[in-house]
């Protein structure tokens, strides 16, 4: 009795580990900066990565954080973005960086990153903050006023949004769990996407009528990223 118990046991640790090594990000190796030229390449992880000996420092860096971005757009907002197109070395390293500027009342629409749970921190003014959670969950509405100082939390895949209430600009920055997070803005996906949806779809999906859906299809969706 006692032997299968420890039999069980030793089987249920090895099953974990094997969950545990199958799910981590393992990059295998300390870095693999992306690169664009197949015949300097050595290993092979996800990507091409370039021979470690011609690394440089540069391969990690980039700057320029410090300037906004231009916010004079209709939702008044603007991501400025530091993934993996911006710095190689970030490439399989599951990790990135926005800032985000926002104008008098401008927003960042709904919108979901598929590969990456965001963390996000104000630096400037004020914001007004939310995601949906799943059905699962019930959709239910998670939301928050954040100033200066203030950090949330984006859960992977959900739905968010953020709205700057206040008179002055507001600036934050945000780091995200993938070196290539990806991101779906709701009405630009719906709305804006090429070719469009069938009217006929998106009246039935969304109670509209099929009127209201040409309009919206023949608007320009601005996408602050
Ligand atoms: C890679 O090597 C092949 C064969 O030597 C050459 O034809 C090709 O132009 C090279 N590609 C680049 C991007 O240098
Ligand atoms: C965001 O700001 C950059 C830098 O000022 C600008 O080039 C870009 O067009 C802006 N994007 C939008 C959507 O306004």
């Amino acid at each position: 009795m006692k032997s299968v118990n420890i039999l069980l046991t030793l089987s249920v640790l090895a099953l974990a580990t094997f969950i545990a090594s199958a799910y981590d990000p393992s990059p295998l190796q300390d870095f693999c900066v992306a690169i664009d030229d197949p015949n300097k390449t050595l290993f092979v992880n996800g990507k091409f990565c370039k021979d470690p000996k011609l690394v440089k420092a540069e391969d990690f860096f980039t700057y320029g954080l410090n300037n906004p971005g231009d916010t004079n757009n209709p939702i008044g907002s603007n991501v400025t973005t530091v993934n993996v197109d911006q710095i190689a070395g970030l490439n399989t390293l599951g990790v990135s960086l926005v800032r985000i500027d926002y104008a008098p009342y401008g927003q960042n629409p709904p919108h979901t990153h598929p590969r990456a749970t965001e963390i996000l921190v104000v630096v400037e003014g004020t914001l007004y903050v939310g995601f949906v959670t799943s059905n699962q969950d019930g959709n239910r509405l998670f939301t928050k006023v954040l100033n200066k100082g203030d950090v949330f939390v984006f859960p992977i895949g959900l739905i968010h949004f953020q709205f700057n209430p206040g008179h002055y600009p507001a600036v934050a920055f945000a780091g995200l769990g993938s070196q290539n997070p990806g991101v779906i803005p709701i009405a630009k996906s719906i709305f804006g996407s090429n070719p469009a949806i069938n009217p006929e779809i998106l009246a039935k999906a969304f109670q509209l009528d099929q009127k209201v859906v040409k309009q919206l299809q023949k608007k320009f969706w601005v996408d602050p990223n």
